[in-house]
């Protein structure tokens, strides 16, 4: 299995230009089963979780083309509407293929994505929803069967605003009979990302960016291009690999104002960060103390659950107690044992962590436990000093695109070994 090695304490200097959206990009290639035709898709990153999106594709009858991070998606008349365990275990967002087909095609039947590291990541909120859309769904021997004559639209109201239950109902709606209004509607970039694709299809769409969204049903739509918005995760990530290694990078391609309760965050730190229109400049280099702060996560606008462990990672250098309140995932703190092999000062409980700064790191082999906390740990051994190992690196190949590479222009010394 494939591990990273890191030669710490260099400062990464430069500029990175940031990929798309991982979080867009897959949402947006299953909304692909809506249309018939040639969909043409850029900036989409070469991750792993593409690769499994465009097999699951591949397996429903659709044929893709990847090169050079565009995507070509061609749609047939009819598709096979059956979602294999073997290819939809591998990534939850897999279960985002239900709502397209079951609306398109009246029937569904899709594997339990199953469980993930970071919590239980039920279902049930998708379920209802189609319920309510007149979705008659059994579960049964690990998959998800659903069968409708015609989707009809309904007021869904989310108890929590979900990220997937909203982008599957987004989906369905759009070729369900009449008007669905989603109330709660979870309001992440991505999802006004996907939304924008639908409605270059020919949905029709309003309130995206709001908790509540009203789509008209359409009788059908139309296979169309789009370019996938940037990773914020991945922006946010490299702000905090510039403080940690006292360096200057220019972050570039980016929206910054995606990232606001981050940036907010960033500069209650007393970090030097310049907002431009879109990137972002952050000067690590005459850093002395960073204060320490409170961060709460929370959905969008909320501080993201997705960045939570690399800024755990940087509130290790601040001077004093931070707190960290984990609302979104119950076990999303396995980044924690890790960094405390590092030298980290950090205790938690199951929802929330204090970490107390300032922390000399030092090289260590650790575990790459879930793709964000991956990321921590390689962001940590840029910092540290002398050689970190992160085994099970193949958590951070399904979502950061070129990230050795990227890292190497920048001036840190990372390499790959077998
Ligand atoms: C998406 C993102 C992930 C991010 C998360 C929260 C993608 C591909 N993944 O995941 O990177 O960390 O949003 O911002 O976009 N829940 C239920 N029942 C449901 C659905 C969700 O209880 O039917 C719970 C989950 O267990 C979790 C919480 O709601 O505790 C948030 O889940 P959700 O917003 O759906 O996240 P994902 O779409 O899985």
């Amino acid at each position: 299995m494939d591990k990273i090695v890191i030669e710490g304490g260099k400062p990464l200097n430069g500029d990175v230009k940031i990929s798309g959206a991982k979080n867009s990009a897959l949402p947006i290639l299953f909304s692909t089963l809506l249309a018939e035709g040639e969909h043409k898709l850029s900036n989409v990153p070469n991750l792993a979780d593409i690769n499994f999106s465009l097999k699951i594709l591949e397996a429903l009858g659709a044929k893709t083309v990847f090169s050079n991070n565009e995507v070509s998606v061609e749609i047939g008349k009819t598709l096979e509407t059956y979602a294999p365990y073997d290819l939809v275990r591998k990534m939850r967002a897999s279960i985002l293929t239900l709502g397209p087909l079951l609306s398109r095609f009246g029937n569904a039947k899709v594997s339990l994505p199953g469980g993930c590291a970071i919590g239980n990541r039920p279902i049930d909120l998708h379920l209802d929803a189609l319920k309510k859309m007149g979705a008659e769904i059994e579960v049964s021997e690990g998959y998800v069967h659903a069968k409708c004559k015609r989707l009809k639209g309904a007021k869904i109201f989310f108890e929590f605003p979900t990220v997937g239950g909203t982008e599957n109902i987004l989906m369905a709606a759009t070729l369900a009979e009449g008007e669905t209004v989603i109330e709660n509607a979870a309001r992440e970039p991505e999802i006004e990302d996907l939304g924008n694709y639908l409605i270059a299809m020919g949905a029709e769409i309003s309130g995206l960016g709001a908790s509540t969204i009203k789509i008209q049903g359409r009788e059908s739509l139309k296979a169309s291009n789009h370019k996938v918005i940037a990773d914020r995760i991945e922006a946010g990530t490299f702000v905090v690999a510039a403080l940690m290694t006292k360096g200057k990078i220019e972050i570039q391609n980016i929206v910054p104002k995606h990232l606001s309760s981050f940036i907010e965050k960033i500069k209650e730190t007393g970090a030097v960060i310049e907002v431009g229109e879109s990137s972002l400049t952050v000067d690590g280099s005459n850093t002395k103390n960073l204060s320490p702060v409170k961060i709460v996560t929370a959905p969008y606008p909320g501080f993201p659950t997705d960045l939570q462990a690399q800024m755990m990672t940087l509130l290790t250098h601040a001077k004093g107690t931070s707190y960290i309140e984990e609302n979104i995932f119950e076990n999303r703190f396995m980044h924690v044992q890790e960094l405390v092999r590092l030298g980290a000062d950090i205790s938690a409980s199951t929802k929330s962590a204090r970490v107390n700064g300032p922390s000399n790191l030092k090289g260590a082999p650790v575990m790459a436990t879930d793709l964000r906390a991956s990321a921590s740990l390689v962001v940590a051994g840029l910092a540290a000093q002398g050689t970190t190992t992160v085994n099970r690196v193949y958590h951070l190949d399904r979502g950061y695109d070129n990230i050795e590479e990227k890292i190497r222009d920048l001036g840190g010394k990372i390499s790959r070994e077998k």
